[in-house]
């Protein structure tokens, strides 16, 4: 049975450790236990934000809604079809956890996919990718709550809408639902994924040109690890900004404005700018507002100097220096950056 909890502090629920507390929460710990919740009167009718490990969320002030924490656990492998094994995990699951249970099982295929940050439940929500995989590349179905009939429903791929860091879930169902279960479909045939740029040079600094799947998952730490902090660390919500897609008259004028300016070509014919890139051009690697900074390894992290100032950074701090780097990328470019994690 669920219990309330009044003026929650939120600052260990969020991985940029940002300061903030929720009116009222709730620790989802099954199915039932947000069905009974939605079958109380008084909760049923309430504004409600679901939180999954925070880890694509920041905190601008106390939080009203009511928090469902999601706290469903559980794997299993499902089935065994014709070309992949069918596995399934609670969405309160750590990603990371069930990436390296997968592999444990003699599954790959989320290798790449190692050290994000989060739970299970949020990876379909913002179609989490790294290292030339993204989820929607391995996803089979999910099962969420209705949080206003509390009808419970399984989604496809095509049904989620997924697109680079977007998913329904971001638009249509946002706060509408509760992801409760997710399942992966694992390919019986593994095909190594190492044409990422990263990968690629790792594999021939290392003269290993056809990594096993647990080599690509311990490259993957090893390049996360030195490139990206670590939450634990030094919080934050991995890359804030979305790298930008771009038409080739686009691309060109930006070329023109700077020669040296990182892209990739896309299959559609666009082009996706490193917004790594158009930030670090502009100076910002290592600057930042009050206690929120530009991580100095990577200019597309924002991360919480709170560690090195004594004070922690408040979601304002963090919101004025993204602004403060939208307007100079903007400025230089002509590139609106759009914010990744969820602003709330
Ligand atoms: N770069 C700079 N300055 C920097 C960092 C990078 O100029 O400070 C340039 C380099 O030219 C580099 C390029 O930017 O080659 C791209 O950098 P990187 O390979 O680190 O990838 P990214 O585009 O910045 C994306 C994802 C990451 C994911 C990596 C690897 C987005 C928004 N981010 O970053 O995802 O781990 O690729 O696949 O698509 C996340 O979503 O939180 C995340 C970390």
């Amino acid at each position: 049975m669920f219990k309330i909890e009044a003026n929650a502090p939120l600052q260990a629920h969020n991985t940029f450790g940002i300061v903030a507390k929720a009116l009222q929460l709730v620790n989802i710990q099954s199915k039932d236990d947000i069905c009974n919740l939605l079958a109380n009167p008084e909760l049923q009718p309430l504004p409600k934000f679901v939180l999954g490990g925070g880890s694509n969320l920041v905190l601008t002030g106390d939080v009203k809604p009511l928090v469902l924490k999601v706290e469903i656990t559980g794997k299993r492998v499902v089935r065994e079809g014709v070309k992949h094994f069918i596995v399934e995990a609670g969405a309160g699951e750590n990603w990371h956890d069930f990436v390296t249970w997968t592999l444990a099982q003699n599954m790959p295929g989320l290798e790449n996919l190692a050290l994000i940050p989060g739970t299970v439940g949020a990876s379909p929500v913002q179609n989490i990718g790294a290292y030339g995989v993204e989820l929607q590349d391995r996803f089979d179905s999910l099962d969420y709550i209705d949080l206003t009939t509390g009808e419970s429903k399984t989604l496809d791929a095509a049904a989620c809408q997924f697109g680079y860091r977007d998913s329904v879930f971001k638009h249509a169902l946002t706060d509408k639902v509760l992801i409760t279960h997710v399942r992966f479909a694992l390919p019986k045939v593994w095909k190594r994924e190492i044409s990422y740029a990263d990968l690629d040079k790792l594999s021939k600094k290392k003269n290993e040109l056809q990594p096993t799947a647990s080599m690509v998952f311990d490259w993957v730490c090893q390049i996360r690890s030195a490139k990206l902090p670590d939450p634990k660390v030094d919080g934050n919500t991995g890359s804030f900004f979305k790298n930008p897609v771009v038409t080739p008259e686009q691309c060109k004028d930006i070329i023109g404005r700077d020669p040296n300016v990182a892209f990739y070509k896309l299959l559609d014919g666009n082009f996706k700018l490193a917004a790594a890139w158009l930030i670090d051009a502009c100076g910002w690697k290592g600057r930042g507002v009050g206690n929120a900074g530009v991580h100095p390894n990577h200019a597309l992290v924002l991360i919480n100097k709170g560690r090195e100032t004594g004070v922690p950074a408040t979601g304002g701090e963090v919101m004025t220096l993204a602004k403060a780097i939208q307007t100079s990328v903007y400025e230089r470019f002509g590139i609106r950056l759009e914010i990744e994690p969820v602003v709330l």
